[in-house]
């Protein structure tokens, strides 16, 4: 298994790119299948999950070609409207195919995501709204059974904004007969940029990214050209990194406008934010101060970036107490953390930082992609050496991470075959 090494101490200076977007390119890639012809996905990161989406979509008999930063998927003959466990079980985000499949084979079997290290992360949303599509669903030994005729037009009111529940009921309805109205949509960007898709497609999608959607679904669905929007957590993650090491970065193609809360609260922890040419420059010329955050929905402070924040506040000075509201388990690093001298103390679904002098370098790990992250950018200013592990965690959302890092002056190398 492969780890990071880090030396701490390094303040990064100069650029660092932004690739396309993880959680825009899965969905995107899983609506391909709502068409015959060949589409291109452009700015496409190269990461694991990009790998495990397009081998499943090979497993259903889609022709895939697969070199990031282009993706083309067309058609090679019958589909097996099938994901089997064993590719959900490595990527969660396998069950957006269970919207396309089913608007457009009537039939589809998808294995139970279950949960993860972060959550239970329940589907029950997707499968009210599909139910509301007219779809007849049965859960048996773990599996999604899924039928209907044409899907119909209908009003869904979501529970809680759910990302790919949103994206997996718009790409139903973009088949379906008649108009779809959703209701309490998640409006992250990635869920405004598959309307875009859908829209290049043909169908007729209003409001993707707000919390109301209109989708007047379509008989036949066109293929599309399209390169992705880029990366707001990546970005977000190095703009963190900078401020981390009091460095100066230019965090290129960085999209302010999808980052606005985490920008907040940069600047009122005293990090300098600003717009530059192509992207947004990070500097900390100041002493940094703790300051609170509470994760929530878009546009609210993203669950995805709670982790590298609580990072940043290990070092500032004061409290900060750091709430996450979305998955019941996303602190897995503060105890990586406290090993590497961090003061945290967490009470249910708050943790509260202390701000510390100094981190030391340790062997750490941890079992999801943001924590993982965060661990990385901790290692940056820590004294001696941290050992990141498990970094296959870190390669389904990051890409060459490392490269990256050190194209900016960090002392960072992945280790090859080192220790689980
Ligand atoms: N929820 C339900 N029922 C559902 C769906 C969701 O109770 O049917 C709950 C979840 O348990 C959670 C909340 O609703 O408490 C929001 O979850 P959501 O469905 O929005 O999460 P997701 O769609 O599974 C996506 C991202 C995650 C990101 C979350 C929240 C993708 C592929 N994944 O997950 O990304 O954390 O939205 O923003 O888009 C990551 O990239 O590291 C990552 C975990």
């Amino acid at each position: 298994m492969d780890a990071i090494r880090v030396r701490g101490g390094k303040r990064l200076v100069g650029t660092i790119p932004v690739s396309g977007a993880k959680n825009a390119a899965l969905p995107i890639l899983c609506a391909t299948l709502l068409s015959d012809g060949e589409s291109t996905l452009r700015n496409v990161p190269a990461l694991r999950d990009i790998d495990t989406t397009a081998a499943l979509l090979e497993f259903m008999g889609r022709k895939v070609s697969c070199a990031p930063p282009v993706v083309t998927v067309g058609s090679r003959g019958p589909v097996r409207p099938e994901a089997p466990y064993e590719f959900v079980k490595q990527m969660r985000a396998s069950v957006l195919v269970l919207g396309p499949l089913l608007a457009r084979y009537g039939k589809v079997r998808v294995s139970l995501p279950g949960g993860c290290q972060i959550g239970t992360r329940p589907v029950d949303q997707h499968l009210k709204g599909l139910e509301a599509l007219g779809a007849t669903i049965q859960l048996s030994h773990g599996y999604i059974h899924a039928e209907c005729g044409r899907l119909k037009g209908a009003e869904i009111v979501f529970d809680m904004p759910t990302v790919t529940g949103t994206e997996n009921l718009m790409m139903a309805a973009a088949l379906a007969k008649g108009r779809t109205t959703l209701v309490n949509c998640a409006e992250e960007p990635e869920v405004e940029e598959l309307g875009r898709v859908l829209n290049k497609m043909g169908a007729r999608v209003e409001g993707a990214g707000t919390h109301v959607m209109h989708i007047e679904g379509r008989d036949e669905l066109d293929p599309f050209d399209h390169a992705v929007i880029p990366d707001r957590i990546e970005a977000g993650t190095y703009m963190v990194a900078a401020a981390m090491t009091r460095g100066d970065v230019l965090v290129d193609g960085a999209p302010l406008e999808h980052l606005e809360a985490l920008v907040a609260k940069l600047k009122q922890a005293g990090v300098e934010v600003s717009r530059e040419e192509g992207g947004v420059r990070v500097r900390v010329t100041d002493e940094l101060r703790g300051v609170d955050v509470t994760t929530a929905p878009h546009p609210g402070f993203p669950t995805d970036m709670q982790a590298q924040l609580m990072t940043l506040m290990t070092l500032a000075k004061g409290k900060s107490v750091i709430t996450e509201t979305i998955f019941e388990n996303r602190f897995m690093h503060v105890p990586e953390l406290v090993r590497m001298g961090a003061s945290i103390d967490v009470h249910g679904h708050t943790a509260v930082v202390t701000g510390v002098d100094s981190l030391e370098g340790a062997s750490v790990m941890a079992t999801d992609l943001r924590a993982s992250a965060s661990l990385v950018v901790a290692g940056l200013v820590a004294s001696g050496e941290t050992e990141v592990r498990r970094v296959y965690h870190l390669d389904r959302g990051y890409e060459r991470m490392e490269a990256k890092l050190s194209r900016v002056g960090a002392d960072i190398e992945r280790v090859r075959g080192a220790e689980g």
